[in-house]
């Protein structure tokens, strides 16, 4: 790529970061009342696994101030089980529904939202999950459930080529994927909306960090992936849904 590319994709990406004033001054699909798009993504599969929700079960005897202090990225997993319950605890704390607000109007979750569009899913490719076998997976939040997507024939290869050969990342016990369905918060938010949407994705990512770190488990959020591939892995069209933003949790 010659040099002049470089500086004009660099210019787009700040352009990106901008507030566009326009976005005042025109009407969203909300304003102009075209139908609310789903709230969640529908069940791909008809397999859905329930998970536990008994979350005083796991110990966690440490004041909010110290977990917050002890969060970091941790890149070297010991490629132990991690529980069901562990599992379930870092899927709620990051993207689970506490509540539904108005007529299927929005759903209100631990991480913070952008008029709580919540526009992303989760996906994983599970390798030590105690009770679970290994494969891909999509979390129905609404009803606290996983969908066993298939089997993946060769764990390592495919976690090192989703992450673009940081092989650090396939001794994980399970890595997120989020995607985001644009038209969630594109039908409120406009052209605004994607912006917006990355912020939203920060805080998903900062939710799991911290409850990774209250389980005592290592984490990495990753935003370097191979967007198409990981698309591929969890049939998402590319276009009105993809990937944006990756984590590896496991053991320590
Ligand atoms: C948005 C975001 C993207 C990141 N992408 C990667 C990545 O692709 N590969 C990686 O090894 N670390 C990645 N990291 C981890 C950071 O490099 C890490 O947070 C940084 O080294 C600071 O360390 P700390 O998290 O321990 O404070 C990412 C972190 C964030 C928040």
């Amino acid at each position: 790529m010659e040099e002049k590319e470089i500086q004009e994709k660099i210019k787009q990406g700040r352009s990106f970061m901008k507030y566009d004033e326009m976005n005042n001054h025109v009407l969203s699909d909300q304003q102009l009342n075209k139908p609310q798009p789903a709230l969640c993504k529908a069940p791909m599969r008809d397999n859905a696994i329930a998970l536990p929700k008994n979350f005083e079960d796991l110990v966690i005897q440490e004041d909010f101030t110290s977990i917050l202090l002890r969060r970091k990225s941790d890149r070297v997993y010991s490629q132990k089980d991690i529980s069901l319950l562990q599992l379930s605890y870092l899927l709620y704390m990051s993207q689970g529904v506490k509540e539904i607000r108005g007529n299927n109007y929005a759903t209100i979750r631990p991480a913070a939202c952008g008029g709580a569009r919540h526009e992303f899913e989760t996906y994983l490719i599970i390798s030590h999950v105690e009770e679970l076998k290994s494969g891909r997976y999509h979390y129905l939040p609404m009803s606290h459930e996983l969908e066993y997507l298939g089997e993946v024939e060769d764990l390592k290869e495919t976690i090192d080529q989703s992450v673009v050969g940081q092989v650090w990342a396939d001794r994980s016990s399970v890595m997120f994927y989020w995607s985001i369905i644009p038209y969630r918060c594109e039908w409120r938010y406009k052209f605004d909306a994607h912006r917006a949407a990355l912020m939203d994705a920060g805080h998903v990512g900062q939710n799991l960090y911290l409850a990774a770190t209250a389980l005592h488990l290592g984490i990495c959020t990753l935003a370097s992936f191979d967007r198409e591939f990981c698309d591929q892995c969890f049939e998402l069209d590319g276009e009105e849904e993809f990937t944006v933003y990756v984590a590896a949790v496991g053991t320590l």
